[in-house]
């Protein structure tokens, strides 16, 4: 039994296919990502980030998107979702069939410019059209908001900031938002300071994490993040992952590591540790790197010769 203060069931996103891959700067084919978000699916896991309908020249990681969406076997129950951050990529989003779209903004008007080249303001309206077109299209709409806890061109980014811009996307009606630690840099403390900041703007079942691990900070972000209540979680299979806009940044924290911790609190997520772990030596191997799960890593060492 989970401690009566803490969720009993928590709903894990994995972005591995997306903020995973997006960073890698040798091709990954098609047919790998496709035979990533499947394992994952057969995992257990029931959002999957697959892929970004962004600009190719900015990250062409992801420039196969649709025929991504396209191959993958779907999985009824199994939600897959993708990064859109204009018109053109909402479209190309509804062509490929996805279920939900994420429009990506900043806490940081230095990240806005730098990752998708406008200001926060002009980012908001861009979404305001999406946020339109995905409800008339049925489709839900969720927010990531980047460099909740530090913004790796302008330092320190303040809960006020993330509460501004929880309220612009709220106002244009995207209807939940991941408070994202881009680099990795936030401690308890600060994690629950912002989370708190989009807590006052949108319901705990609409507020998610989503926490980079470049200080081996994520999963006691994510054990304060469960103290308030919150039951949302992007994680990353195998930690795979960065931002190409943020030098530095490590991966997601790994799938692996949070589930361990979730199932050691009694709390569900209805993930097959075993699968997932296989699902994260696959593309490990393929990408020629140990995975960036210390779970995995330790399973793995029990299990050797
Ligand atoms: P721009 O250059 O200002 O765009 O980029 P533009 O509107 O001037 O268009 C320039 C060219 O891009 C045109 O093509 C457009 O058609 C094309 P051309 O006429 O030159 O041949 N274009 C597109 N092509 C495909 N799909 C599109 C699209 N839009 C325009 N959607 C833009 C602005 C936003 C497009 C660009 O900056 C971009 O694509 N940025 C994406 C950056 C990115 O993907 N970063 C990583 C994901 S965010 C992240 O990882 C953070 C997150 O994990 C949370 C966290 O950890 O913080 C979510
Ligand atoms: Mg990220």
């Amino acid at each position: 039994m989970p401690s009566p203060s803490l969720p009993s069931r928590v709903r894990l996103v994995d972005v591995g296919p997306r903020d995973g891959l997006q960073n890698e700067k040798g091709v990954v084919p098609t047919e790998v990502k496709v035979a990533l978000i499947e394992a994952l699916a057969d995992a257990g896991v029931t959002a999957i980030e697959a892929t970004s309908f962004v600009s190719p020249k900015w990250v062409p990681q992801m420039a196969d998107a649709a025929d991504v969406m396209q191959r993958v076997r779907r999985r009824q129950g199994v939600r897959y979702s993708a990064l859109v951050p204009n018109m053109k990529g909402f479209e190309g989003a509804l062509a490929a069939k996805v279920d939900e779209v994420v429009v990506f903004g900043a806490a940081s008007e230095a990240f806005s410019q730098k990752n998708i080249n406008c200001s926060i303001v002009e980012s908001i309206e861009r979404f305001a059209s999406v946020a339109r077109a995905a409800r008339d299209a049925g489709m839900k709409v969720r927010g990531a908001i980047s460099c909740c806890l530090g913004c790796p061109y302008q330092g320190e980014v303040k809960p006020g900031a993330v509460g501004y811009v929880a309220k612009l996307m709220h106002g244009i009606g995207v209807q939940h938002v991941g408070v994202a630690d881009t680099i990795g840099v936030g401690t308890p403390g600060a994690t629950k300071r912002a989370l708190e900041a989009a807590l006052a703007v949108y319901p705990l079942d609409e507020v998610s994490g989503h926490f980079h691990d470049t200080y081996g900070m994520a999963l006691a972000n994510v054990y304060a993040s469960l103290e308030l209540g919150v039951a949302t979680f992007d994680a990353s299979v195998a930690g795979l992952g960065g931002c190409p806009y943020a030098k530095g940044a490590t991966g997601n924290v790994a799938t692996e590591d949070v589930v361990y911790l979730l199932h050691g609190l009694g709390i569900e997520t209805g993930v097959d540790l075993a699968k997932l772990r296989a699902a994260g030596r696959t593309i490990s191997a393929f990408l020629g790197r140990p995975t960036g799960s210390r779970v995995a890593k330790a399973l793995d060492a029990k299990v050797a010769p």
